[in-house]
């Protein structure tokens, strides 16, 4: 049955370029879409930048170029990683763009007609530095520099007309937020009153945003305005026809740092336009380095593109997808990045693909051999193959994608023991059709682990699936054909040494 599978990552402020984190999310939605497509579902995959703001215009003054030139000259180093990353987004959005820029000014007019934008005078302790209003807490910190109490006049949204039918949805729709703890998170946080959302900051002191219909003298508070960009993507009053089929989304993605909100702010905003939520907001978990935050000041982000010029893609986003429950946080080290690879793709994979590329033209001229009737040993590996059919789905619709490669990796340790216990290279010399059999099922399963982890490493199993002659996907299984003449290929994880002294 083919279903829709509406996906999105947050988009990305321009403020710098992408780092790891980005990247994670970026590759976590594309191994999702990839996972999609090959049930035979039908995706759109979303991702974007957040061009507007404050962080966005300091950063390009800090350049000494306009906002504009400054976003349009950082917005391909996001596209450029991408296509390196293979990541297969259907779409891109820039919330500078006119399509963007329509649908926020129309959204903003529909909910002030309907009541739900006023206007209030808001007091508040302001630190000049940090472009924004702080908490009386925040003051007491003394973190922040150049605090005055300041007045200004602003526009409301009335978010908190709206609580109880977010509390109520959250209750009557479990899988709304995820993880688990994430959901009781902001179960907790909404047993307080909300306060209204301040969505308007004025030209003078802020002007890089998108106008206020109703107010040409404000710009639209930057959350306001990016997290429409879920609706306007697919079509939001500009093509009905494709915005009904794809809206509601299927799911968010985002870190635990954006939990708020897209939880309560877009879904309150949602609430005001009549738009029915989206079915999962999915909260993953940090990247830390070592065992600190990663960040600019502390000097210890990582460049996903120096890793990938390095090891290349595919092994990246393995690491990347193996090492992370989604939902918690996961460390990153040189020394587990080298170790995850030499055990799981040099010595167990690669090794695989060795064995049956090696073996098959030495015995079998490098025709894939006819298996015969299967012993006991067969089936066990072959039990486990199919098994794996139903499971690995399964996983990947929750969100298991470290699982489910897991679940992949027994099968191939499975089979690499099965061929050591078998011998296929010793058969060969007294049994030729039994070494024939062994090394059919030992490729056979070699093709269905590749399919399985297509759409964490596109680009290495489709070499291992063009080696065995057998593209395919999980919706059509197919199965290895007696008679292929296998092909050949360089090694596919050539296995990495460590320098003497440990540390990459
Ligand atoms: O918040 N580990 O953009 P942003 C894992 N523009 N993921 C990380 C990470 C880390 N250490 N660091 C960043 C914004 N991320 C807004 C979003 S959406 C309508 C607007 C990822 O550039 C993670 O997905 O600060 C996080 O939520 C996102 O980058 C924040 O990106
Ligand atoms: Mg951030």
């Amino acid at each position: 049955m083919t279903k829709k599978f509406y996906l999105t990552t947050p988009i990305y402020y321009v403020n710098d370029k992408p780092h790891i984190g980005h990247a994670y999310t970026t590759i976590l939605a594309d191994v999702l879409s990839r996972f999609h497509r090959n049930l035979g579902d039908e995706v759109l995959f979303l991702t974007g930048l957040d061009e507007h703001g404050q962080k966005v215009l300091q950063a390009a003054q800090a350049r000494n170029m306009t906002p504009q030139d400054h976003c349009d000259d950082l917005a391909p180093r996001f596209t450029q990683l991408w296509e390196k990353l293979e990541i297969s987004n259907d779409d891109f959005i820039r919330t500078t763009q006119e399509r963007h820029k329509k649908v926020v000014q129309a959204v903003l007019q529909m909910v002030y007609d309907k009541g739900d934008i006023y206007q209030s005078e808001y007091e508040g302790w302001y630190s000049v530095a940090e472009e924004r209003f702080i908490t009386e807490t925040e003051k007491d910190s003394g973190e922040f520099r150049d605090v005055k109490l300041l007045k200004e006049r602003n526009w409301f949204f009335k978010m908190s007309k709206y609580q109880q039918a977010l509390i109520d949805h959250i209750n009557a729709h479990p899988e709304y937020i995820q993880p688990e703890h994430r959901k009781n998170e902001i179960l907790g946080f909404l047993r307080q009153p909300l306060t209204d959302l301040c969505i308007s900051r004025p030209k003078s002191r802020m002007g890089w945003g998108i106008e206020i219909p109703f107010d040409n003298e404000y710009v639209t508070y930057v959350w306001f305005d990016a997290l429409i960009n879920y609706i306007t993507a697919p079509g939001y009053l500009s093509d009905d026809k494709k915005f009904n089929y794809w809206w509601p989304a299927s799911l968010h993605l985002i870190g635990k740092d954006i939990l708020t909100t897209h939880s309560v702010y877009w879904s309150t905003m949602l609430f005001s336009l009549g738009l029915p939520l989206p079915k999962t907001i999915f909260a993953h978990g940090w990247w830390l380095i070592g065992d600190s935050k990663m960040s600019k000041s502390v000097g210890n982000v990582v460049n996903p593109l120096d890793l990938v010029d390095e090891f290349g893609v595919d092994p990246v986003r393995y690491f990347l997808m193996r090492e992370m429950v989604p939902g918690q946080d996961a460390s990153f080290t040189m020394d587990a990045f080298i170790k995850r690879y030499n055990s799981d793709l040099a010595n167990d994979f690669g090794n695989l693909l060795n064995r049956v590329s090696g073996l098959i033209p030495k015995y079998f001229n490098a025709i894939v051999p006819a298996p015969g009737s299967f012993t006991a040993e067969d089936k066990v590996v072959i039990n486990i193959a199919e098994s794996l059919k139903d499971k690995v789905p399964a996983l990947v619709e929750n969100l298991k994608v470290s699982e489910a490669i897991e679940e992949t990796m027994q099968l191939v340790r499975a089979v690499n023991k099965y061929m050591e216990q078998q011998a296929p290279w010793k058969l060969a010399k007294e049994n030729l059709p039994v070494a024939g059999r062994v090394l059919y099922v030992a490729s056979e399963a070699l093709r269905i682990t590749a399919v399985h982890l297509s759409a964490v490493m596109p680009a290495k199993t489709k070499i291992v699936l063009d080696v065995l002659g057998a593209q395919g996907s999980t919706v059509n299984w197919g199965e290895l054909k007696p008679g292929t003449k296998l092909g050949i290929h360089d090694a596919l994880f050539p296995r990495i040494t460590l320098p003497p002294c440990g540390e990459g």
